[in-house]
């Protein structure tokens, strides 16, 4: 038989855009057209992309943070070409694979003090889902509490956690006792936690959307509160974890210690799909609590042995190349550039972030011609202007970034952690030249904006 994926792709290269306007997410891809973001990537190797016409792209997204150790790493293609050419026995499921037991243990090592039993799952919001399972058998109460402005995942328990309006309009009703409180309101959430209901309060250490860092001393007291009233505390790392902010775990930044770690995305190198639920022996086994239980919870696709070597391969990588000390300097550095453009640019509100996860937040500026171009952008959709200069990023920079979030004038960037002083540079430099085209009105950043706006008005 003469198959070859490379001879399919060289054949239909030219259709991948009316393939998913015709079968698959259509408004996705109109999106996409409208905002020029349709390009014909052919290859992706390190921080870079590259088009069918040879451009070269700098991605500061990293499909949405899962490639910390950057595209085509030559360590996760031998582990994955290895796992397929030793025809392991992957997926026997009545057996304990190896490779999934020398996972859990380079987890288990990485994790704060008694974190040492494992379940994998396939995706963040598989991992999640777990871990507010785990919580509920373990405490058996009800009740979840998560913070406004939360991200977990978008199936329809993570969506339960979830902290955004946008997301949850059309699906509700979801789970009940599931409750939202505003972050570094401690008096909230003790007065919720008083009634000793509640099974787990699940956050971020940092929230992806919007890239909010909680107060100095509220995460701590939170852990606190939830110890006094027998809540278990979740720490979802599936976007911070894996060394983006500078640390193995962002929890480590404030010396927390939680009762359940979820971890996903960059795990699996950017290849295969896998996730981590990590916890104390005790919670995990309060849910595989006899032998006729031993399968209560599991997935067909967990521990299977690609997940597992991009897992083992990645973390090797990780510790090999430094890259958790390096996300520290070199998001220190881009940090320091991006923030002294706050003074200068008054259209910049806060420059935030830790290690290589960084939000830039945008306000209306105050000269009048601006502000009208402002508002009428604001008025027909929040966080226009964001996605002006995430435009203009891409356009006249080829610099891939994304709006962090629905109805947020936020950017975020999630560049992969092996970027160096180069990168900076480039980034700090395209982001000075936009935001001084942002202050000229008839300049390339307002450009489009009449078109979008008419677009978002129609919807
Ligand atoms: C903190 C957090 N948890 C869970 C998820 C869900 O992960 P997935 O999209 O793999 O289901 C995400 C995804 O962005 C996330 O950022």
């Amino acid at each position: 038989m003469t198959w070859s994926i490379a001879q399919l792709i060289e054949g239909r290269q030219a259709e991948q855009y009316s393939l998913h306007r015709r079968y698959i997410n259509t408004t996705l891809a109109r999106a996409q057209a409208i905002i020029s973001f349709d390009k014909v990537y052919v290859r992706g190797q390190g921080a870079y992309l590259w088009d069918a016409d040879g451009h070269r792209y700098l991605d500061l997204l990293s499909g949405y943070g899962v490639f910390n150790v950057g595209r085509a790493h030559p360590i996760l293609k031998q582990a994955i070409h290895e796992v397929v050419a030793l025809d392991l026995p992957s997926l026997v499921k009545m057996d304990c694979p190896l490779l999934a037991g020398l996972l859990a243990e380079e987890l288990a090592k990485r994790m704060p003090p008694g974190l040492d039993a494992v379940f994998f799952d396939n995706s963040g919001a598989d991992a999640v889902d777990t871990a507010l399972k785990f919580a509920r058998a373990a405490t058996r109460r009800p009740r979840v509490l998560y913070l406004d402005h939360a991200f977990h995942g978008l199936t329809l328990s993570t969506l339960a956690v979830n902290g955004g309006p946008e997301f949850r309009k059309g699906f509700e009703p979801l789970m009940p006792g599931f409750d939202a409180v505003a972050m570094n309101d401690l008096a909230a959430l003790e007065k919720s936690l008083r009634g000793q209901d509640v099974a787990a309060f699940i956050v971020e250490p940092i929230q992806g959307k919007g890239v909010y860092i909680p107060a100095e001393g509220y995460l701590q007291e939170a852990q606190r509160l939830c110890h006094k009233y027998g809540t278990l505390f979740i720490c979802d790392e599936v976007q911070v974890g894996m060394g983006r902010t500078g640390r193995f775990l962002c929890c480590e930044h404030w010396g927390l210690e939680p009762d359940i770690v979820t971890l996903s995305k960059s795990l699996g190198g950017g290849y295969i799909p896998v996730s981590a639920t990590i916890t104390r022996r005790s919670i995990h086994d309060a849910t595989f609590s006899r032998l006729q239980r031993c399968q209560v919870h599991s997935t067909t696709f967990g521990q299977n042995d690609l997940a597992m070597a991009a897992g083992l391969a990645t973390l090797s990588v990780l510790d090999e190349e430094r890259l958790v000390e390096r996300a520290a300097t070199t998001g220190e550095k881009l940090l320091k550039r991006l923030a002294a453009l706050q003074e200068r640019y008054e259209m910049i509100a806060e420059v935030r972030g830790k290690g290589l996860m960084i939000g830039i937040e945008f306000r209306a500026p105050r000269s009048l011609g601006l502000r009208a171009a402002w508002t009428a952008a604001e008025t027909a959709q929040k966080g226009l202007f964001a996605q002006f200069v995430v435009m203009a990023l891409m356009r006249d920079h080829h610099i891939l970034t994304q709006v962090s979030g629905p109805d947020v004038n936020i950017i975020k960037l999630l560049p992969p952690l092996i970027i160096g002083d180069e990168e900076v540079e480039m980034i700090a430099s395209a982001f000075e030249a936009v935001m001084t085209d942002a202050m000229n009105i008839r300049g390339p950043v307002w450009a489009q904006s009449v078109q979008l706006i008419k677009h978002a008005l129609e919807g």
